[in-house]
């Protein structure tokens, strides 16, 4: 999630089972081929020649782009650093991109869809999957099945859809039951994405969609143990309890402690913040220390009061345990 999941929250995200691989933000490729540093900013677990973090989960590079000669350039330049996986990102709603004709403008003209899929297919061969990343449509949902087709007959192994137009922006209900229309008439695997919160939005989500796989964006910053919540039901059909905020808290004072040395404090901060921001709408506690600490910019007064608020979750917990 651009501007959001890094490399430290790739890391952080994927210490304990749950999550069988993760996606960069994306690499946003206009008309020429980018130098190997973006990528290595991006994907900086390509340093290690195998892109996995350091829990072992793959990571998939993203591409972002309309330009198939381009986007095929880019593609093989991945490819030469050791990128195991291409996505291509056809969802992303922000305003300016899709003036300039990249994320989901592209869901208007499924034939450029397949054309841009076509273009890495074909730059890549069958070294290394290309898959991608969609919403039900732009305006509307007309266009859904015909994009999830373009898709694959552009050589996509994979299809991540995101249950929503981009016109619905994030706002709920995610409409799972649409990836099933879409699921039934593919023959990749298709993986049902949005809205993910709890366990029960989980099943709810396979249900409606028939997908056997879930990709969790915001659900797992709000609760960075969900995917191995999700994964301790699987194997033993018990739910544990809902993650405390005091557990949310070490997650992101293990952050700081992993970004401190590489940023400045003030960006450091800024991060935990938009960090945060996506824990408090679940959890009362996160909102509270939120607001207490939402003017603070210096790095070690705001995990002070990080380390305070954990401190007297976890008091309040063993009293009431
Ligand atoms: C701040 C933000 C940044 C995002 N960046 C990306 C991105 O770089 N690539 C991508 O495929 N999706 C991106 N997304 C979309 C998410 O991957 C996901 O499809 C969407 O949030 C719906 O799933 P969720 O309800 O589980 O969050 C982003 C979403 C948000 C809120």
């Amino acid at each position: 999630m651009e501007g959001v999941i890094d490399a430290a929250t790739r890391d952080l995200l994927t210490r304990s089972a749950g999550i069988d691989w993760t996606v960069t933000e994306f690499v946003r490729v206009v008309d020429t081929r980018l130098p190997q540093r973006v990528f290595l900013r991006h994907c900086p677990e390509l340093h290690g020649g195998m892109p996995c973090t350091p829990g072992g989960a793959p990571v998939h590079l993203q591409l972002l782009g309309s330009d198939p000669a381009a986007l095929a350039a880019n593609a093989l330049q991945a490819l030469a650093l050791g990128t195991r996986s291409l996505d291509l990102n056809f969802g992303c709603p922000a305003k300016l991109v899709n003036r300039h004709d990249g994320g989901a403008s592209m869901l208007r003209d499924p034939r450029r869809l397949r054309a841009a899929v076509t273009a890495v297919h074909d730059a890549i061969g069958d070294t290394i999957p290309v898959t991608a990343k969609i919403r039900l449509g732009f305006a509307d949902r007309r266009l859904a099945l015909q994009c999830a087709h373009a898709a694959e007959d552009g050589g996509a192994r994979q299809l991540v859809v995101h249950a929503r137009t981009r016109n619905e922006g994030y706002r709920p209900p995610a409409h799972w039951e649409w990836i099933g229309r879409m699921r039934q008439r593919l023959n990749i695997p298709v993986v049902a994405n949005g809205d993910i919160w709890t366990l029960a939005d989980y099943w709810k989500a396979r249900t409606l969609s028939g997908c056997q796989d879930v990709m969790l964006g915001r659900g797992a910053l709000s609760d960075p143990d969900l995917a191995a919540r999700i994964r301790h039901w699987q194997h033993t059909g018990a739910c544990l309890p809902a993650t405390q905020w005091a557990r949310k808290a070490e997650v992101l004072l293990e952050y700081a402690a992993l970004q401190r040395s590489t940023l400045s404090g003030k960006t450091v901060v800024a991060r935990l913040k938009q960090w945060m921001n996506h824990m408090r709408p679940q959890d009362e506690q996160a909102a509270q220390c939120f607001q207490t600490l939402r003017r603070v910019t210096e790095l070690d007064t705001f995990l002070a009061g990080l380390r305070e608020s954990r401190s007297a979750a976890r008091e309040a917990g063993a009293r009431s345990a």
